[in-house]
């Protein structure tokens, strides 16, 4: 069976090329939902709609009803979560859409997650993975060398760290 991933944030920069890098190295179905916020250019992603395996919904992952619908028609065999707020000078000027998207996003997202696993059978909760993808920021600053690990404390945060490591957690509980 050819399996199907939920692309969130997909028309953004980098879910833009992870969306090209699946379809030339897999068969999986694409499901990509973005909110086409000022970051979203669909612009990114045309040569990519016009593929059959793909399917485009725009929509906020914030709005519950809408992601228990797209889980429910699409059956995903896994989430990569790539929708965010991610210029951390814009959380200064104005912190609420990073809240809204970054923490209530991801978790609603978590939890609508947790609900369709819990209608699964036990083979599809088995291989499910939900990615969450954060932001280096919840560890600070490197100095000129190094590198950051699982394990690496947590540092004093900038308000995008603080709800980059928000998501994070959650996403290893579904
Ligand atoms: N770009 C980098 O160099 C970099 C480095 C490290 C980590 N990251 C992290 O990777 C993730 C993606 O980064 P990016 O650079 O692609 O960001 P981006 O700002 O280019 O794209 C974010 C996408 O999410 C969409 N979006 C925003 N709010 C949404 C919502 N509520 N519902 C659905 N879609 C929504 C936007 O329309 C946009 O298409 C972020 O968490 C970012 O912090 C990025």
């Amino acid at each position: 069976m050819i399996d199907t991933l939920l692309i969130t944030g997909g028309a953004g920069f980098i879910g833009a090329n992870f969306v090209r890098h699946v379809l030339a190295r897999s068969d999986a179905r694409l499901v990509i939902i973005d909110k086409l916020t000022y970051a979203g250019n669909p612009a990114n992603i045309d040569d990519v709609l016009k593929n059959p395996r793909v399917r485009f919904v725009k929509a906020d992952i914030a709005d519950r009803d809408a992601m228990i619908s797209i889980f429910d028609e699409n059956k995903p065999a896994s989430v990569v979560n790539f929708a965010a707020e991610s210029h951390v000078d814009r959380s200064i000027d104005d912190p609420s859409p990073f809240i809204e998207t970054n923490i209530v996003g991801a978790f609603t997202l978590l939890e609508v997650s947790r609900g369709y696993l819990a209608k699964s059978d036990e083979n599809a909760r088995r291989d499910f993975r939900f990615l969450h993808v954060s932001t280096d920021e919840v560890y600070g600053s490197l100095p000129r060398t190094g590198v950051f690990r699982d394990d690496t404390l947590l540092a004093k945060l900038s308000l995008r760290g603080v709800e980059g490591f928000g998501g994070s957690p959650g996403s290893r509980l579904v």
